[in-house]
């Protein structure tokens, strides 16, 4: 996406925001994920990959909530950008009837293998996540009484999946600690991490989803945690890393069209909205690709507990080592939003 994109894609997203939806676009919308989408449900479980404290959460009307970020995440924006007036809750503390509209059971540092993340502590595998994805099921169908209401409710909502980072930074590239790259080349785990990614999606439709969106890995070999600070100043990503995470979101292309052969009552997609290069959308807003705008702990790469962050954030990329400040997000939202409108008049 060129700078051009970016400002038009800020200026749509501003204008949205600010006449609001009388109703929105699905009447549910269902979250999936890592930490770029989660909301708080690692913040009682026992992991370094939780940030319930400040400066997360800076710009937050609540605080730190457990968002990675300072202000609100992509899925925050693109729920606001479908019409709803509320947050989608976390899985972890959703109550009653608020489930009715949807839950967000992303979890920081998971993967879609049940290993990945494992050094940092607990964290909801995607695995996991279809589990908990079944127990709202049978509180919906309480909700509204039976099985047959609930499906006609489930199958009108959007799926929005948002992983696969992790399965690259918190595993096959941390040799040390897992044994992934010495028994998969980048092709053939590309090739498991999409077979495995399938089987989650096939689950998932079998569960009633008819209207899913997959997101494709972002440029990870350009992360502050990736490139390192400090020797020349100059930002080059890392190329490994990038072509490693190419052959991943090339293959869930394919998948997505193998999925819409199969299943021809369900629409599948594939967006590229998190697939932001900092290279590339420097410019009009954002100038800062290569430092995060907060004090980062030098082994976790997240911010540093109650010290303060840049005042300027919206001139950031990156908040923290991982993770792109609330401006990038609002980017990723909005080119996500485009996307997935495709999947409203699918029937
Ligand atoms: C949390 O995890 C660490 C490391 O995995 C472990 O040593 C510790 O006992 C765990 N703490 C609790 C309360 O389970
Ligand atoms: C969810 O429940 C359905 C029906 O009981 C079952 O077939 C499926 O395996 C369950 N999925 C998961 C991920 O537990
Ligand atoms: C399920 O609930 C709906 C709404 O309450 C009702 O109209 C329908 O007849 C029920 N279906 C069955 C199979 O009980
Ligand atoms: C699609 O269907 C074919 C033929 O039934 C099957 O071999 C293949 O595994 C299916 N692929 C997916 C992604 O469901
Ligand atoms: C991390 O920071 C601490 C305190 O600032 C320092 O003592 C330590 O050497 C650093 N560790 C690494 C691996 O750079």
């Amino acid at each position: 996406m060129g700078a051009a994109a970016v400002a038009l894609a800020l200026v749509f997203v501003f204008i949205k925001l600010e006449l609001g939806e009388s109703a929105p676009q699905f009447p549910c919308f269902f979250i999936f994920g890592d930490s770029l989408v989660d909301n708080g449900n690692n913040n009682e479980l026992n992991t370094t990959a939780k940030v319930n404290y400040l400066p997360y959460g800076i710009d937050f009307p609540e605080g730190p909530t457990g968002r990675f970020t300072n202000g609100r995440n992509i899925a925050d924006i693109l729920a606001q950008l479908l019409g709803f007036d509320t947050y989608i809750p976390p899985f972890a503390t959703a109550q009653d009837d608020e489930i009715i509209n949807g839950v967000n059971y992303a979890s920081g540092s998971s993967g879609i293998r049940s290993e990945t993340g494992e050094r940092l502590g607990d964290r909801i595998s995607m695995d996991r996540q279809l589990v908990n994805h079944n127990i709202t099921i049978s509180r919906i169908a309480q909700l509204l009484g039976n099985h047959t209401s609930a499906a006609n409710h489930l199958n009108k909502c959007l799926y929005y999946f948002v992983v696969g980072s992790n399965d690259y930074i918190n595993n096959y590239f941390q040799p040390d600690y897992y044994p992934s790259s010495s028994i998969y080349t980048p092709q053939t785990y590309a090739i498991a991490l999409v077979q495995q990614y399938s089987q989650q999606l096939q689950t998932l439709y079998n569960s009633g989803a008819r209207k899913i969106a997959v997101s494709g890995v972002g440029p990870l070999g350009c992360l502050p945690a990736v490139v390192g600070r400090g020797s020349s100043g100059s930002f080059t990503c890392v190329d490994t890393i990038n072509d490693a995470v190419q052959l991943f979101n090339d293959e869930l292309k394919l998948l997505v069209d193998r999925l819409n052969n199969n299943y021809t009552d369900a629409k599948f997609i594939y967006t590229s909205a998190m697939e932001l290069n900092p290279i590339e959308l420097v410019g009009p807003v954002i100038r800062i690709l290569s430092t995060p705008c907060c004090q980062v702990s030098n082994t976790t790469g997240l911010c540093v507990s109650r010290k303060t962050s840049c005042l300027l954030r919206s001139l950031y990329f990156f908040y923290d080592n991982f993770h792109p400040t609330e401006v990038v997000n609002t980017i990723a939202a909005a080119a996500s939003y485009i996307d997935v409108l495709s999947l409203i008049f699918s029937s």
